[in-house]
């Protein structure tokens, strides 16, 4: 079974066409994040633009580079939420036509789910992957740290999952980007963070860690307003200082300093609150999705203290792409999930899990 997978839910217009949910067979990708650099964020009047440009071509790769025609396709899966209106509106729109057009059955996804689901696939024929060995195994604990979401769920089963807690602001990739722009640093914020912070000393600054109402919820809206301030005594200026004249004052050895308890901070909140799901849940496996999987001390950190190992994903399909929405879609089709009507699927911008 082969299903064609679209993501349009953010700044990448993906697509894929996975196989069984295992086999990735094309994964094509264009992303808008250049257009965006100079904003220090994601426009979406910009996104959902670009995306309307992208679709088109990007559907064309996934099915050219797999060596399929639409007769090939069983399926098409598309992101409907969680995600900005307009950009999925792009992709949920072409995949009610090609559903209409093509006679397949379409399957409506969650975004957030399919950042968990990239870990299923474990064979490609295509060059430069290094994918997981096996798939995980249930229970499954999830973790999915990225720029729009930050969430801890329970996996008894596919389709059988409870939300353990996720953050009350802002998400922990979100906080990264924030914090960049605080320190001048180019966005996407978390990898130019995480290299500025290898320069610097973790201890410099106490940030604080949230204490939230439930056991499992994260906030870090609180660490991005600490830092901030930090940034604002470092130079001796006041709270009222405008945080984009901070960079220009900082030295770099505060900036680092600064990347550094921030990263250590921003990482441990994750990290403290998956140990502590391990611990009451004993899952069989601990499968981590969203572009913050990327931190090279998150990864420290679990290994660290976590007593499973956790086998990563390939990066390229840990951020936002079209394979994690066609694996999810294949187990769709296979678990007998009902499909959704071509003529009526709605995007779902708020969409939780
Ligand atoms: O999953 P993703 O591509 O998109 C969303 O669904 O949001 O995640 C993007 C986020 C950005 O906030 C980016 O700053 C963060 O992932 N990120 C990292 C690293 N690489 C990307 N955060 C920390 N350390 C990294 N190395
Ligand atoms: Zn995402």
């Amino acid at each position: 079974m082969k299903i064609l997978g679209i993501e349009t839910s953010c700044d990448e217009t993906a697509t894929a066409v996975v196989e069984d949910g295992t086999k990735l067979l094309s994964n094509a990708v264009l992303s808008s994040m250049g257009l965006h650099a100079a904003f220090g964020g994601v426009v979406p009047e910009i996104a959902a633009r670009s995306h309307i440009e992208s679709i088109t071509p990007v559907v064309k790769q996934a099915l050219d580079d797999a060596k399929c025609t639409w007769d090939d396709i069983d399926g098409i899966a598309v992101t409907y939420g969680a995600g900005l209106g307009g950009s999925l509106l792009v992709g949920v729109l072409t995949a009610r036509t090609l559903a209409i057009t093509k006679n397949k059955p379409l399957y409506a996804i969650n975004h957030v789910e399919g950042h968990i689901y990239a870990n299923f696939l474990t064979t490609t024929p295509l060059p430069g992957y290094k994918l997981r060995e096996k798939q995980p195994e249930f229970p499954m604990l999830g973790l999915i740290v990225s720029g729009g979401h930050s969430q801890l769920v329970l996996w008894k089963d596919h389709f059988d999952y409870k939300l353990l807690g996720q953050t009350h602001d802002d998400a922990i990739g979100e906080a990264f980007d924030k914090v960049a722009k605080i320190l001048g640093l180019p966005y996407p914020g978390g990898p130019s963070v995480g290299q500025k912070a290898k320069q610097g000393d973790p201890c410099c600054f106490v940030f604080p860690k949230a204490k939230m109402p439930g056991k499992y919820d994260f906030s870090f809206s609180g660490v991005k307003t600490a830092v901030l301030r930090v940034a604002q005594k470092e130079i001796g200026e006041k709270h009222d200082f405008p945080s984009h004249k901070l960079s220009e004052r900082l030295s770099e050895a505060q900036k680092a300093n600064i990347a550094a308890s921030f990263e250590c901070i921003a990482v441990e909140t994750v990290v403290d609150k998956t140990i502590l799901a391990f611990e009451e849940f004993q899952p069989k496996s601990v499968v981590i999705g969203g572009g913050v999987a990327a931190s090279s001390e998150l990864r420290r950190q679990l290994s660290e203290r976590l007593p499973l190992p956790i086998e990563y994903q390939d990066f390229k399909l840990m951020t936002d792409n079209g394979a994690m929405i066609a694996t999810l879609g294949c187990f769709h089709a296979k678990l007998g999930q009902p499909t959704a009507d071509p003529y009526t699927l709605d995007i779902s911008p708020n969409l939780s899990m």
